[in-house]
């Protein structure tokens, strides 16, 4: 595939994007819309955990759990699990989101972000105020659309740093987003 910005050669990316090759240009961007596709949201229990564990797995993002860590989501479409998400309350207002994945050939579709969304509503409503998760520079735009910022490690707060996920070897090319929100406690 070529580049629309400057013609080189792009790489697939694990977002279901496409690459620029150029060093000068590194241009990120997607082909044209896809169909979109009924999906259903609802919480997972521990049936759902081979189905969850098969999605980070083929998503290349974590390694089999033993149970569910914290709550999780399941997105089905028909009768199949094509996404999933988790969300690990720390302390009474932090909240840390886990393993965002999505099916390949059900991405760009909506169903990851509303995923996203499901589990940002959820954590809030338990009181959330302050919500960090760990991604890669390439999904960095997506979440600042979203409201989310960059963070050095050094500068989280101190429940969000103490999380294994913030602190994992795995997990130190990946950069901290966190957002603090309003109160919704009334
Ligand atoms: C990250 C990931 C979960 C996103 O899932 P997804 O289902 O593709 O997400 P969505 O379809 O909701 O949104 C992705 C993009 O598709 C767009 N989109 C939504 N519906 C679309 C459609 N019908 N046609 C084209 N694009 C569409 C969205 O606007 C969004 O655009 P953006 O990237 O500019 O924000 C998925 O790429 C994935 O599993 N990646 C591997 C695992 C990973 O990296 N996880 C870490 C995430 S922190």
């Amino acid at each position: 595939m070529k580049c629309p910005k400057c013609g080189s050669w792009c790489a697939e990316d694990p977002t279901d994007g496409y690459w620029c090759q150029n060093p000068r240009c590194q241009h990120v961007w997607h082909p044209g819309p896809k169909e979109l596709m009924q999906f259903t949201i609802r919480k997972a229990d521990k049936r759902h955990l081979s189905d969850i564990n098969r999605l980070i797995v083929e998503a290349k993002i974590g390694s089999p759990m033993e149970k569910l860590d914290g709550q999780y989501w399941i997105a089905k479409v028909g009768g199949r699990v094509v996404g999933s998400m988790g969300a690990t309350t720390i302390d009474n207002s932090t909240a840390v989101l886990t393993t965002l994945a999505v099916e390949k050939p059900y991405r760009k579709r909506g169903i990851g972000m509303s995923l996203f969304n499901h589990a940002v509503n959820h954590v809030r409503t338990q009181g959330a105020t302050t919500i960090g998760f760990i991604t890669m520079y390439y999904h960095f735009r997506r979440f600042k659309r979203r409201g989310f910022k960059t963070m050095p490690r050094k500068f989280l707060s101190e429940p969000l740093k103490s999380h294994w996920m913030f602190t994992a070897k795995r997990y130190m090319k990946c950069a901290a987003m966190v957002q603090t929100f309003p109160s919704r406690a009334t």
